[in-house]
């Protein structure tokens, strides 16, 4: 067996995001940097938005650099529309509370039906003013100014809701101090402390406290790639029986690869090579070797936040696996790009595996039947990949229902799954000639 393939993601989506906001929040000579930012339309949702505030930022193109020139943000002359993109719905909130002028935002069909309150009601005991059109979502319009500092609990494991308050902090100079049910990812707390902007752990709880005067330097980023796109690959070498797969430059920090655990913990062997560190984020190049088998696991709710948006893959996987999968405590699924809870066990039921959600649980049991029949991917780039990973294995017949939606995060993934799929066809016609020989 050699490796057959070498395959590198897209930028991370999420240090993507991070890294344009702090870096239009940027103040003092020179401008930003940043390299591997992802392409996908939900970076692209936040750089319109930052600009509509008066950002100057470069065109986003693979392969680029992307230059960010910080100025005073202004109020924005129109809707400040975030598309597909959660995160900047969220963080943008947390930004704003910290302007004085009044901001408008909207998001598209999928957006406007995701919970806003979980950012809103803390902003709102900031001192935030906030004007919500429809209940507890979008649109809705945000006052900022003076703000009050804040000690709050989350009540689920978001990262999107602790970097919204942690950025209200950073924009509204007053002291943050949190705690969360389990951790959820830190690509803020790292990018601050990589800063320098007086963030440090305090009895279990996250606490920011601004420096007087706080200045936020412009700096560069080399953008790891992203585990979650990864995550795609990883399963689609497993799943076609491609060989050996290098997957390089991965961001392999600890509140991400839940998946990679959770994969092994099924047979899968994945291998961390030439582990280094970019921008204080972990990287590392991946090696997936061939499974001897794989086997159902549990997934327990503590796992959850590291692979949250893993569970369509990892169900995938689950349903190719020898028993049962159960994942605890994904209730939290039926408020992303879609209601992937019921869509993943519904899926999966269409192509003929036994799959249900039940409570806040899902359960797939693993066969060996090749999977037949359609999928409604819901416009969510997540289910569109992951089926199209389950479509390799040999003897499918999964067709989506549509598949443009990965641009939302990963532009390229029909070419880079056709390389890997073709690999497992290679293998498989090398293995049948080795044995006629
Ligand atoms: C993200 C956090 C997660 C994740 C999303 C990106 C982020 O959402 O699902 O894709 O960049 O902070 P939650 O914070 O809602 O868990």
């Amino acid at each position: 067996m050699r490796v057959r393939g070498t395959v590198r993601p897209p930028g991370d989506k999420s240090i993507s995001h991070r890294a344009l906001i702090v870096g239009a929040l940027a103040r003092g000579k020179g401008s930003s940097e940043f390299t591997g930012l992802l392409t996908g339309e939900d970076v692209k949702s936040t750089a319109r938005v930052l600009r509509q505030l008066g950002a100057t930022i470069s065109p986003i193109r693979d392969g680029g650099t992307v230059v960010v020139h910080a100025s005073r943000f202004t109020p924005p002359a129109s809707l400040l529309n975030c598309g597909n993109s959660g995160t900047t719905a969220r963080l943008m909130l947390g930004v704003l509370a910290g302007h004085a002028f009044r901001a408008r935002l909207t998001g598209d069909a999928s957006l406007r039906r995701r919970p806003m309150r979980r950012v809103t009601d803390p902003l709102r005991a900031m001192g935030a003013d906030i004007k919500e059109e429809a209940d507890d979502s979008l649109p809705l319009s945000i006052r900022g100014g003076r703000l009050r500092s804040l000690t709050y609990t989350t009540p689920v494991a978001s990262a999107q809701v602790k970097s919204a308050l942690l950025l209200a902090g950073l924009t509204g100079q007053v002291a943050i101090t949190l705690r969360e049910p389990y951790p959820s990812r830190d690509h803020t707390e790292r990018l601050f402390v990589h800063l320098g902007l007086g963030l440090h752990c305090r009895d279990g709880a996250i606490v920011y406290e601004p420096a007087t005067p706080t200045v936020i330097p412009p700096f560069h980023l080399s953008v790891p790639a992203d585990a979650s796109s990864a995550a795609f690959l990883v399963a689609a070498a497993v799943l076609a029986e491609a060989g050996e797969l290098a997957v390089e430059q991965v961001g392999v920090n600890p509140t991400r690869t839940g998946f990679l655990v959770v994969l092994e913990r099924m047979g899968a062997r994945v291998e961390r090579l030439n582990l280094r560190d970019q921008g204080g984020e972990p990287v590392a190049d991946l090696l997936v070797r061939p499974p001897t088998g794989l086997r159902g696991t549990e997934v327990g709710a503590a796992e959850i936040p590291t692979l949250v948006d893993e569970v369509p893959i990892l169900a995938v996987v689950a349903s190719r696996a020898q028993g049962e999968t159960v994942f605890r405590d994904v209730g939290e699924l039926r408020v992303k790009e879609s209601n992937r809870l019921e869509l993943i066990a519904g899926n999966l039921r269409a192509v003929g595996v036994e799959a249900v959600a039940t409570g806040n649980d899902l359960h797939v049991v693993g066969t060996e039947s090749p999977p037949r029949g359609g999928v409604e991917t819901a416009l969510d780039h997540r289910l569109a990949m992951a089926f199209a990973v389950l479509g390799t294995v040999q003897g499918a017949d999964v067709r989506l229902s549509e598949r443009r939606s990965v641009a939302i995060s990963y532009p390229g993934f029909f070419a880079d799954l056709r390389k890997i799929r073709d690999g497992g066809r290679r293998e498989r016609e090398g293995g049948r000639g080795k044995r006629e020989e």
